[in-house]
């Protein structure tokens, strides 16, 4: 069995941050979102994996590598452009053969890994597998409608009228079945090869498809607000550690991560809460659920819930609130300048301003 994680796309709802880097690898407790999913797939016995990538591609093969690290085997597919999920499974075709397939969605959290259902499919190999979780606004997912049995019946990609409340989790498991549903195909009204319209087929070619409807904890981090949630759930089980300083003038409460050569001096650092390498925080609060990638300053200023990139510069600015702070910011307060914003922001920029 093989792997196919989709790292390509767009990822419009978290501009500008994905302007320059890829959505799959903005860091959930300093770690990308993406290798947790690849983490998952190898815990779950399968090695040979499959990279869908776009623009991004050389972001992706450098972090990910040849896959070693994370004892796997893996192959990058290019995707000329995002056409939709099924134009992954498609473009991807030679590697997958006709194996069968977990697809993996790169920015889907998925708590609990994806081990007994992948044992699930491996013992009674329907056609399709899908997970599906109730959401409370289906309308920005793939939808599935099930029968009296639980059977699923028929599947809507982002409906305005929504037939359940069941949203499609980004995890599939498939036979080689899916490439002749998938040649079918025609684009759907927003442009893109929708897999929701592929395993649709399946269902209406009497082929079996099956579903679990799981309870745990899943997000798709494609927004702002679910990347603070899932980085605020992922640090609530951090092993606290201290591979940094910090001077007597300083407290860490609770459960708080500093690696390796991070400098706290004159600060609260209330966890949970995770500090990166090389990371300077002076005479500042950093409150709970916050991550700060490495190589921040943090000074004279107070921040909580959370998320600060690699390179930020954070100096006398109290306070910040849930936030995504991108690679290598400054924030900083206006000098001499009273009643006036001074701001230089990227395309796309969302600023929340006090006054
Ligand atoms: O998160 C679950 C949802 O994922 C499902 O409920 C929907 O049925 C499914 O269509 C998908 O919806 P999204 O709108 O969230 O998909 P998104 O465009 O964000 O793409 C998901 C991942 O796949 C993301 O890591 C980018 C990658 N991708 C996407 C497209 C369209 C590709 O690699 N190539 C593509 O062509």
């Amino acid at each position: 069995m093989k792997a196919l994680v989709l790292a390509g796309g767009s990822g419009t709802r978290l501009r500008p941050i994905t302007h320059t880097s890829a959505k799959q690898l903005l860091p959930v407790a300093n770690k990308p979102v993406l290798f947790y999913g690849l983490e998952a797939i190898r815990d779950a016995g399968i090695t040979d994996v499959g990279v869908v990538v776009g623009d991004a591609a050389r972001a992706i093969q450098s972090a990910v590598g040849d896959g070693r690290a994370f004892g796997l085997r893996v192959t990058y597919i290019r995707q000329a452009a995002p056409l939709g999920l099924a134009h992954a499974v498609l473009t991807a075709r030679e590697f997958l053969g006709d194996d069968d397939f977990v697809m993996y969605l790169g920015d889907n959290f998925i708590v609990g890994g994806i081990t007994a259902l992948v044992e699930e499919f491996r013992s009674s190999r329907p056609d399709a597998h899908i997970m599906l979780t109730t959401v409370p606004d289906p309308r920005q997912f793939g939808v599935a409608e099930l029968d009296h049995a639980g059977q699923v019946v028929g599947l809507e990609e982002k409906p305005e009228h929504p037939k359940s409340d069941l949203a499609l989790v980004g995890v599939y498991l498939f036979t080689a079945a899916v490439h002749e549903a998938i040649a079918g195909l025609a684009p759907s009204q927003r442009g893109e090869l929708e897999i929701t319209e592929a395993i649709q087929w399946l269902i209406q070619h009497g082929r079996k498809v099956t579903s679990t409807v799981i309870s745990g904890y899943w997000k798709d981090t494609g927004n702002v607000a679910d990347m603070l949630e899932v980085n605020r759930m992922v640090l609530e089980s951090a092993e606290p550690r201290m591979a940094g300083t910090a001077d007597p003038a300083s407290e860490l409460i609770g459960r708080v991560v500093i690696e390796t050569g991070a400098q706290i001096s004159g600060s609260r650092i209330v966890g949970p809460a995770i500090i990166g390498a090389g990371t300077v925080v002076t005479g500042s609060y950093v409150g709970p659920f916050t991550s700060v990638a490495p190589g921040c300053i943090i000074a004279d200023s107070e921040i909580e819930y959370s998320i600060v990139l690699s390179g930020a510069s954070i100096r006398g600015v109290r306070r910040i609130e849930a936030s995504l702070i991108g690679h290598d910011v400054e924030v900083t307060p206006a000098p001499r300048v009273r009643g006036a914003h001074r701001l230089i922001l990227g395309d796309h920029s969302k600023v929340q301003i006090s006054s």
